[in-house]
């Protein structure tokens, strides 16, 4: 599959590496963001790659239809959405954590990914094909001590693919959830290194995830040989959601 993948949050680390991965593999891409992605369009025009700069927030549901008639008044008809913007940018114990932190994460990790979405939606129907991706996060799956509303978002992002895998299968749009563990992007690296060595040692794998191995997970999802593969929710994640719990004597 190719034509034109719309990609939010693509001024950052994962969004800017998947944007690079689609371009590699044919589609022609709209990098979106708050204050679009020209740094990343520019990186895929320099890759040989064709795309454009659009700045939307997807939490406002009006820009998000308006980015994709541009997206498609630029590349053609929107074929893929890979829904990666995010914000995690809370830490605070449930007990504590304000109602507006609550919503302001919701908001953008949920509700944020579904309205940017949505617009590509009928006209993958219409034409009888389409991939979507949300990037939700282990955090979904196995909780995050400190940030319950980020956790409690992405998960709930795995419902809303399940549904629209099963709306969207009679028309053979395909629609998963990939879960990055811990991916050395700009902002993780910028962690206290304490806390960079304590998670780095949880993870089975020894190391955190360079953004390109999230990407290629994300690119297989969009591309023609994963047509059977819908309403998935893939951990990309060292290992770090396996059980920790051994029974007999360390090695
Ligand atoms: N980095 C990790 O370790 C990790 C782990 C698990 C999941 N994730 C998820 O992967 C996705 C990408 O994360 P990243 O690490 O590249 O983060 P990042 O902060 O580098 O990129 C996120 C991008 O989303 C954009 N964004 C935020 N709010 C927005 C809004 N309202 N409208 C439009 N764009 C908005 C930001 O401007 C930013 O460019 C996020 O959904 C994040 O939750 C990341």
């Amino acid at each position: 599959m190719t034509g034109c993948a719309l990609v939010t949050g693509a001024a950052g680390g994962i969004g800017r590496a998947t944007c690079l991965e689609l371009a590699g593999q044919g589609w022609r891409v709209a990098a979106c963001d708050l204050d679009g992605a020209e740094g990343t369009a520019a990186a895929v025009r320099d890759a040989g790659g064709e795309a454009l700069s659009l700045a939307f927030d997807v939490r406002d549901a009006e820009a998000a239809r308006d980015a994709h008639r541009r997206a498609e008044a630029g590349l053609g008809a929107v074929g893929a959405v890979v829904a990666n913007a995010g914000v995690a940018d809370r830490l605070a114990r449930a007990a504590r954590i304000e109602p507006e932190a609550w919503r302001g994460e919701v908001e953008v990790n949920l509700t944020g990914a579904f309205l940017s979405l949505q617009p590509a939606l009928a006209g993958m129907r219409d034409r009888g094909g389409g991939r979507v991706v949300a990037i939700s996060s282990t955090a979904a799956t196995d909780g995050l001590a400190g940030q319950v509303a980020y956790s409690a978002a992405k998960a709930g992002l795995l419902g809303m693919v399940r549904t629209l895998a099963l709306e969207l299968a009679p028309a053979g749009v395909t629609v998963n959830a990939v879960l990055p563990g811990m991916v050395a992007t700009e902002k993780v690296e910028a962690m206290p290194a304490e806390v960079r060595d304590r998670a780095r040692a949880r993870v089975p794998l020894g190391r955190f995830a360079d953004p390109a191995e999230v990407a290629s997970v994300v690119a297989f999802l969009c591309s023609e040989a994963a047509a059977y593969l819908t309403g998935a929710w893939i951990p990309v994640d060292g290992g770090i959601g396996l059980s920790n719990l051994t029974l007999g004597r360390e090695e």
